[in-house]
Formats: C-alpha cells, sequence, structure tokens
C-alpha cells in the first residue's frame, strides 16, 4: 500500500511538470549542456526533458534512458517506438560493460521465401511496405529487461512521461507538424490517417497533438511491464490487425519475444576503449574493424576531409562493408565470426592493398544494395555517477510500414526488410540473396545500428551512435576519429561534415559542403566517384569533460527537434572541453 502510494504522489509530479513542458514549447535549441548532475541528448529535446526530469528525481541513466525512449514514441513517431526494436549498450562507472538486445524478431510462421508472390516473383513492396514486412516489436521488452537487470527507479515513473504527452497532448513543433501531415496524407490505413491527423485535415505547428489511443497502451505497459503489451489487450489487437491485414505474427509469437543482454564488441584504437553492439548488429564489429584499419596511418596529419584522409577512409568503409555483407548476421542462427573480424591481424590482411595513390574497386558483383532512409534515432544518456547508456532504436523505415494498430495508436515496424530478400535472390538490380540473413523463425534481421561508447584509461569519455541505414556506421566511425584523431570537442565531432562508403554501390558520399572542390577533384582524380550533397545522420552525443568530469550533451544540429538537457541542477550551457 506504501508503495502504491509512493507510486501516485510520483506520477503526480510528473503529470505537473510535464504540464509545465508543454507550455515552454518554445524552449528547444541546439546547444550543448553541461552538467555534473547527468545529461540527456536526443532528436526531441521534450523527451530529452522527460529523460533529464528522471535524472533530477534521483533514476540512473538506465532508468532515464528508459522514460526517454517512451517519451520518444509520443514525441518522435517517425523512428521513437513501442512497435519497433533496437539496441542498449551500457557502461558501468566501474568500467564493465553490457548490452540489451531488443531487436525485433521473425514470426514462427516466418520462411526465407515469404516476399515471392504467387508466380514466384520476389516482391519489394510485400517485402518492405506490407504487414509482411513487420517483425515481432522488441523495444518493451528491451526496456524492461533493462530495468529489471539495471533500473534504480519505479518502472511506472518511467512511463508516465509518456502516457501524459500522449494524453495530454503536446505542441507541435513545425517539422513535426509537417513531417505527421505529410505521413497521413499518404497513408492507406485508416487507423494511421486517425492517429496522425484530425479526420484528414492535417495538425498545424502550434496546435496541441493528443494521441489517446497511444496513451492507453502505454498505460498498460506502465500497469504491467511486459504484459502489458506481449498480453492481453495489446497483443490481441496487433494480432487482429495482422489477420486483417494478411501478416502473421501472432499472440503466440508476441508471448514468445524475450529480448537478450549480449557482451558487447570491444576493440581499442590509439589507447580507446571501444565499447558497441555486437551481431544482430553489424555495427560494432564494422566499426572495430574500421578502427583496426585505420590505426597504422597517422590520420589525424591529413587534415580533415581532405582528399587523403577521404580516400583512406572510404577504403577502410568498402573492406569492412564488404565483410558485413559476406559475415554479419544473427550469431544465434549463423556462424559469425566476430573475433577474427575485430582482430589487428585482420584489419592488416584486409589494409594490404590499401593503394595510397589509387582508389580500390569494389567487385565481384555490381550489386546496388537496397537505398535506405534515414528515419531511426539515437540518443545518449549520462548520470552523475557516470553510468552511461547509449541507444538506437527504429520502426527501420519513417513511421515502419506505415500500419497503426487500430485502438492501440502506434506504429508497427517493417525491420523484415532488412532480412535479404530471399535465397540466391542476389542480382544486379540490388538484391541480396545470401544465406546468414535469410528469414527464418525467430531469427533476428541484420541491423547497421551503432550505438557506441568510447573510454580511455577506466574513465569515460563519449556516449555516440545515429540513425541512417548503413551510414549510421560510418557516422558513428567519424564521431570516434573527430574526438580522436583531429582533437575535436563532441559538439564539433557531431557538427562536422560526414562521408559515406559502403562497398557497394562503389562511391563516396559527402555531405553538402563536406570537403572542397579541390578535394572532390582529387578523390576522382584517384578513381573515386563521388556524389557530394544531403546530409548524413543525427548523432545526439554526450561528451565527458575530461578536466570537470562533466558530461556535455551535443545534439545534433542537423535535426531540427533535437536537444540536451540537464539532469541535475547544475546544467549549463557548455563551453570547450570534450
Ligand atoms: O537496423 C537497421 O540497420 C535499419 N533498420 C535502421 C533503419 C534506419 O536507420 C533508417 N533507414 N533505413
Amino acid at each position: 500500500m506504501q508503495r502504491i502510494t509512493t507510486v501516485r504522489s510520483a506520477l503526480g509530479a510528473v503529470a505537473l511538470s510535464l504540464a509545465l513542458l508543454t507550455a515552454t514549447v518554445s524552449a528547444q535549441n541546439h546547444e550543448a549542456v553541461r552538467s555534473s548532475g547527468g545529461v540527456v541528448s536526443s532528436q526531441q529535446w521534450i523527451a530529452s526533458e522527460a529523460g533529464a526530469r528522471v535524472l533530477a528525481e534521483g533514476g540512473n541513466a538506465v532508468d532515464a534512458a528508459i522514460a526517454t525512449g517512451f517519451a520518444l514514441a509520443v514525441t518522435h513517431p517517425t523512428a521513437g517506438n513501442i512497435g519497433g526494436g533496437g539496441f542498449m549498450v551500457i557502461r558501468f562507472p566501474s568500467g564493465q560493460a553490457t548490452t540489451i538486445d531488443f531487436r525485433e524478431k521473425a514470426p514462427l510462421a516466418a520462411h526465407p521465401e515469404m516476399w515471392l508472390d504467387e508466380n514466384g516473383e520476389y516482391s519489394s513492396q510485400m517485402h518492405h511496405r506490407s504487414h509482411l514486412a513487420v517483425g515481432v516489436p522488441g523495444t518493451v521488452a528491451g526496456f524492461d529487461k533493462a530495468h529489471r537487470l539495471y533500473g534504480d527507479a519505479e518502472w511506472a515513473t518511467l512511463v508516465q512521461p509518456a502516457v501524459s504527452l500522449a494524453e495530454d497532448g503536446f505542441v507541435l513543433s513545425e517539422a513535426l507538424a509537417g513531417s505527421i501531415g505529410r505521413f497521413a496524407e499518404r497513408s492507406q490505413y485508416e487507423a494511421s490517417v486517425q492517429a496522425y491527423s484530425k479526420n484528414g485535415t492535417p495538425y498545424a505547428a502550434g496546435e496541441t497533438f493528443r494521441q489517446p489511443d497511444l496513451a492507453r497502451s502505454l498505460a498498460r505497459i506502465r500497469d504491467d511491464r511486459w504484459y502489458g503489451f506481449y498480453a492481453g489487450e495489446t497483443a490481441r489487437l496487433i494480432a487482429e490487425e495482422m489477420r486483417r491485414g494478411g501478416g502473421i505474427i501472432t499472440e503466440q509469437d508476441l508471448g514468445l519475444y524475450r529480448a537478450q543482454e549480449r557482451t558487447p564488441v570491444q576493440g581499442t584504437y590509439r589507447g580507446y576503449d571501444i565499447i558497441s553492439m555486437p551481431p544482430p548488429s553489424s555495427g560494432g564489429v564494422a566499426i572495430v574493424s574500421m578502427l583496426n584499419m585505420l590505426e597504422p596511418y597517422d590520420v589525424g596529419a591529413m587534415g580533415h576531409n581532405s582528399a587523403e584522409y577521404i580516400h583512406y577512409l572510404a577504403e577502410a568503409m568498402r573492406r569492412a562493408f564488404r565483410d558485413r555483407a559476406i559475415y554479419l548476421a544473427d550469431a544465434d542462427f549463423a556462424d559469425v565470426p566476430v573475433h577474427r573480424l575485430t582482430s589487428k591481424e585482420h584489419a592488416t590482411w584486409l589494409a594490404r592493398n590499401i593503394d595510397p595513390e589509387r582508389a580500390s574497386v569494389s567487385h565481384p558483383t555490381d550489386v546496388q544494395m537496397r537505398p535506405e532512409s534515414p528515419e531511426t534515432t539515437h540518443y545518449s544518456v549520462v548520470d552523475a555517477d557516470g553510468l552511461a547508456v547509449s541507444v538506437t532504436y527504429t520502426l527501420e523505415s519513417g513511421y515502419g510500414s506505415g500500419i497503426v494498430v487500430p485502438g492501440a495508436g502506434f506504429l508497427l515496424n517493417n525491420e523484415m526488410g532488412d532480412f535479404n530478400a530471399g535465397p540466391g535472390l542476389t542480382n544486379e538490380s540490388g538484391l541480396i540473396g545470401t544465406e546468414p540473413n535469410l528469414a527464418r523463425p525467430q531469427q533476428r534481421m541484420l541491423s547497421s545500428m551503432s550505438p557506441s561508447i568510447v573510454a580511455k584509461d577506466g574513465e569515460l569519455v563519449a556516449v555516440v551512435g545515429s540513425p541512417g541505414g548503413r551510414t549510421i556506421i560510418n557516422t558513428t566511425l567519424q564521431l570516434i576519429l573527430n574526438m580522436v584523431d583531429f582533437g575535436m570537442s563532441i559538439e564539433q565531432a557531431v557538427a562536422a561534415p560526414r562521408i559515406h562508403h559502403q562497398w557497394l554501390p562503389d562511391r563516396v558520399r559527402i555531405e553538402t559542403d563536406g570537403a572542397s572542390a579541390e578535394a572532390v577533384q582529387a578523390l576522382e582524380a584517384m578513381g573515386h566517384t563521388v556524389q557530394v550533397g544531403g546530409q548524413q545522420g543525427s548523432a545526439n552525443s554526450i561528451g565527458i569533460d575530461p578536466l570537470t568530469g562533466e558530461a556535455i550533451g551535443a545534439p545534433d544540429p542537423r535535426s531540427p527537434d533535437s536537444g540536451a538537457r540537464a539532469g541535475g541542477r547544475s546544467g549549463t550551457r557548455a563551453g570547450g572541453g570534450r
């Protein structure tokens, strides 16, 4: 009884502070925030604020990450979710680290040929944009597991901010009003149109956006944790929508879903420790492999985004992405040689034929991998004790499958699209049909999400990661290089222009104004195909000031609504330091 009273009064306080929060909507900005009381940095400042409040009330970084994640499911619906999945990397003040894998899984009725139509032809629409594209969601199980293992605060207080944001609403920014308006306009699903418009009329910026069905789904999670999603009303509503739309996820599939704690992938780079996500993410393996390839070179002396630097980056990326395509998949189903791929010896072998003057050529198939949208989301949390949490989670495409579960108010992912198309379907139009990442019952699809943590001599240095499909891996790599090799502060490291190469297509992509015209010309003269333009990622990160030990939250200025918030009273705008 005592416990219930305490929870109720805590919920009341949260509701009150969220009411204040909606009134201060104009407070967003992209400035870095510095605090000794902990920091949250995410793609949506209201969600950062929900997490920071948990820190201020005595919760630890895992608690704050859970509260931020649930709040993002309300305030950042393109990628924040309860109907998707992702990964959490945790580093404890002792230096030990762990990860929570809450990647979606294939349902029991899945099979490698499930996206062939009645004529036996592969259908991209079935694979990416139908009820057959939906994986069994993992986010709620992941947050529940992280909380049971490492949380301190009362569970209900971590979900309630999201319940209040969905129930009472929050004021729409221009960017979000435009985004949900475009989504509702093109949606073919009535429940999606209802959830994201006023009966077909778009919301305007400045209007209050309420999501009552989502509030009820979140309230069930608040009250019954895992059971509030994977059993009972929500599970029934998901299974019903699957039957209605020709999907295959059943209540049994939902009941079988468990998040997994996994040992991180770890590597070293110039004395720094790199802690990242193991399979079914390819991110940790690829980042460690690329850092190993670059370590023998004096990268810092080349100059940031000089032709020479971009050449070496692209050559390391090309090789790591080739390994990714050949070896990486869910290690519960495929034999993934993580130790070999992340060893210094393997990197030496891979880098043996990097020519300082000439681009290599990506053989052998000319396969162009499917283009990806940038809609995933990454956030970082550090608490006053130095507990660090790095989370990347997603619905896969922006708004996932586009399917809102009727009566439940949340979007389902289209993550099954991250499985390979079908056995032997590798062809020149962009399909990959290699064995390890084919859909099998209960298998998790390969991911590029790379939540990562950097430490040195036992001290936390930074919490990093990004959305962006396969570019995630390279964005995260460059955040590390920017700090280690170019001495950038976390704000500079996040803001600096990025490049991307993914083996196939054989092309270097450089963000708008990311390199000089001379550097682009020099790269082309070396044989690189170069494409300049666009933006890459949203790397909402945290660095630690080595002098004061304060956490500095650096939201990515590329995202209009991103923001960092301080957990303690000592939060100030940051200046200098890493
Ligand atoms: O897990 C992955 O790698 C992707 N589903 C992430 C999706 C993303 O970043 C947006 N683009 N596809």
